[in-house]
């Protein structure tokens, strides 16, 4: 893996030829990928139904150190949590104040401190409501595990590899279902030419691909 220590992470062998699906499908994507706003719970259940613990929970939930998130995914913490028409409580207030400059619309992105998700949680700076689940669910088991990836970077940079190969097998193609993809973003067959409009990945047909 070149992009994770480049980011200053861990590195790990990649298994190569994992073969992958010919086309996309948004409603299965949107039954299988849980979504910022799920509890604990929710995330618990989505993570097993992949046969992913909440150790790998907690520990692929640490590649938000780094990127962006829409304010559309965590606007709702910001201003009327759950139809409260209040912040949610167990945002940091500092960190509040910021995000709510950053998103007075929720319309532009915020990015995230990319030093230190784990002690972030702790003093209630998770972006999405996803992140800070792990460390604000009273008497939660992730609790632990937050704070020990907090005080253990080493433990932390092991738990993600072995969480990430794991996250690599799940659902592999075999034999001669979907192929090798030769740019891991599109499927091979799709042109330089081909132009994928949003409307049209929206239907499911490649991984969205878009000519500038
Ligand atoms: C725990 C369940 C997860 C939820 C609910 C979740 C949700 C999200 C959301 C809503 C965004 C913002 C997307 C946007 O605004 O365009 C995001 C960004 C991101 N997520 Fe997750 N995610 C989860 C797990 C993961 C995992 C397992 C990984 C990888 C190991 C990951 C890696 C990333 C990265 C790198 C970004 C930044 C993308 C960018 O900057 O363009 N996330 N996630």
């Amino acid at each position: 893996m070149s992009g994770i220590p480049s980011a200053h992470g861990p590195d790990w062998e990649v298994p190569l030829g994992r073969r992958d699906s010919l086309n996309a499908n948004q409603t299965l994507a949107n039954l299988n990928l849980p979504r910022p706003q799920l509890n604990l719970t929710q995330l618990i259940f989505s993570f097993s139904k992949q046969g992913l613990n909440i150790t790998d929970l907690v520990a692929l939930s640490g590649a938000h150190t780094i990127g962006r998130g829409q304010c559309g995914f965590f606007v709702d913490r910001l201003y009327d949590l759950n139809n409260t028409k209040n912040p949610d409580p167990t945002l940091n207030t500092t960190y509040l104040q910021t995000l709510r400059t950053r998103c007075p619309n929720g319309v532009p992105m915020v990015e995230q401190d990319v030093t230190s998700y784990y002690s972030n949680l702790r003093i209630q700076k998770g972006l999405f409501q996803s992140d800070q689940e792990l460390f604000s669910t009273p008497g939660a088991d992730t609790i632990a595990i937050v704070n020990s990836f907090s005080s253990n970077q080493t433990l932390f940079f092991e738990a993600f590899k072995a969480s990430m190969i794991k996250m690599g097998n799940i659902g592999v193609l075999t034999g001669t279902q979907g192929e090798v993809r030769t740019h891991c973003n599109f499927v091979n067959t799709v042109s330089l030419a081909t132009k994928v409009t949003k409307d049209s990945a929206e239907d499911g047909i490649v991984s969205s691909y878009q000519v500038i």
